[in-house]
């Protein structure tokens, strides 16, 4: 039960617990014993009638409320179910429901994979909202238990080791996501990407023992529109080594998790099918791993791209921008989108324009930009728009070739790359979203005590919902 500071029982929750429960708490109360202040915690045990051991939570001054404190309030009590080891809670429910309860899912995952784990360790299996049964609620329960199931695949995708998980691995998820659904999915390898002349995605893949590939999930279902509404792209570098412009130690420990924009798309498609939802959508993912080795790409290399232009290669870790930039003009010119939405790990700036907690977003149209705006508000996840203005376009071409993919000087880091992007959309309403901030933890949070956070995978759902029929 979470409780504000001086908040008290309200009479109605007081008909719940019955009198002799709800006198215990008062009591812990009057005696200053629990404060609510925040996080603090007690645990009452009870005669098991209503509840085996009641916990209360602390929320803090009312007045002092951060914003996503809810859903970390739903981690802290994921927390405390794992701690005592329950199966089964419930949970009252006064405000924010849909925060609460995607703090739980995101709280409750375990990364399990490499341990040698307790088969018989208790799981929470069973959580009970004590809340109001309305339409608007229990629909929001699908698309929780969507999201648990696309938030488990993404997570546990990113993170996997790269030396798990090569390019054609995230391929494989997405034939076994169309397998499993009933989706068209078609794969680019190494060696169609060469002959369609895809030279940024083969560039940035040429160092790796194993080759980059591109994957298309084509999901329809009760829909005549002939497009995808939307196409979702994802950057999916499975390892992220910085190649000749080799990262340094402090910023290659995590670049096994330069593949979160795949593991979201392949997630968002996911969700989709599990919702049966009515429309038409594409997923795609873009994969290769940044490898140093005698056969990477040098500094200075020129690259011709699909959309024909040529980019010089001033720095091998701006790759993601390559990958990306192959995959959006070849969805583009290929399969006509409505709308297109890259989600990426794509700068390190944008930890600095907005730190680990608010995703970017950048486009060309303001609409689309609203649409994802919207739609995180939606989800109840942080996002917020940089400006994508005309003079950061041209600095981004080149010397001696059409573009380059890194300029000097120009510092904002997170516009450029976009900016770079813009170079490959020709017409189509495109946003562009830079999660390298939100994507990993590595501080422990109530929600994510290390790694994958799932972040942006909410986002993209809603816009789907948004675009669906
Ligand atoms: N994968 C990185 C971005 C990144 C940084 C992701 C931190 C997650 C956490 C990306 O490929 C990169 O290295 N970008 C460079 C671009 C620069 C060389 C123009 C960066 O941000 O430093
Ligand atoms: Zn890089
Ligand atoms: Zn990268």
């Amino acid at each position: 039960m979470p409780l504000y500071k001086e908040e008290g029982l309200s009479p109605k929750i007081k008909k719940i617990l019955g009198n002799s429960l709800s006198k215990m708490i008062e009591l812990r109360i009057k005696n200053n014993d629990f404060e609510g202040d925040e996080g603090q915690t007690i645990s009452l045990f009870t005669d098991g009638e209503f509840c085996k051991k009641l916990v209360l939570v602390g929320l803090g001054k009312k007045e002092e409320k951060v914003p996503h404190q809810n859903e970390l309030l739903g981690g802290t009590i994921s927390g405390i179910a794992k701690k005592s080891k329950a199966e089964k809670i419930s949970v009252f429910v006064n405000e924010d429901f849909e925060s609460i309860a995607y703090g739980i899912i995101l709280g409750t995952y375990e990364f399990t994979f490499y341990k040698k784990t307790d088969s018989k360790a208790k799981e929470l299996k069973d959580v009970c909202f004590l809340t109001n049964d309305s339409k608007e609620n229990l629909e929001f329960l699908k698309k929780l238990s969507a999201f648990e199931n696309a938030s488990i695949l993404t997570r546990n995708l990113i993170n996997t080791s790269a030396g798990d998980q090569v390019p054609q691995d995230l391929a494989n998820e997405a034939k076994k996501i169309a397998k499993k659904y009933g989706m068209k999915v078609t794969i680019l390898d190494n060696k169609k990407l060469k002959k369609l002349g895809c030279g940024g995605i083969i560039g940035v893949g040429q160092g790796a023992k194993d080759g980059p590939c591109m994957a298309f999930l084509e999901y329809k279902y009760k829909s005549n529109k002939k497009e995808p509404s939307i196409a979702f792209i994802g950057k999916g570098i499975t390892f992220d080594s910085g190649g000749m412009n080799l990262k340094p130690s402090g910023h290659v420990e995590t670049m096994k998790s330069d593949m979160s924009g795949a593991g979201t798309v392949l997630g968002t498609m996911q969700a989709i099918a599990e919702l049966k939802m009515p429309g038409h959508f594409l997923g795609v993912i873009a994969c290769a791993e940044n490898a140093l080795s005698d056969k990477a790409i040098h500094s200075g290399d020129v690259l011709k791209m699909y959309n024909g232009k040529t980019v010089e290669v001033v720095n091998t870790d701006a790759e993601g921008r390559l990958i990306l930039a192959d995959a959006l003009s070849y969805t583009e010119k290929n399969f006509h989108p409505k709308n297109i939405i890259d989600i990426a790990t794509l700068t390190g700036a944008v930890v600095y324009a907005l730190g680990y907690k608010i995703t970017g977003v950048l486009g060309n149209k303001d609409e689309i930009i609203k649409d994802v705006l919207d739609s995180s508000k939606n989800a109840h996840e942080r996002f917020w728009q940089l400006p994508l203005d005309a003079d950061f376009i041209k600095a981004t071409k080149g010397d001696f070739t059409d573009l380059k993919n890194a300029t000097d000087g120009v510092r904002a880091g997170t516009i450029m790359g976009a900016a770079f992007l813009q170079n490959f959309i020709e017409k189509t309403a495109w946003a562009h979203i830079d999660f390298a901030g939100t994507s990993w933890a590595e501080k422990p949070t109530p929600t994510t005590k290390y790694g994958a956070t799932a972040s942006g995978l909410r986002t993209l759902l809603e816009l789907a919902i948004k675009h669906q029929g």
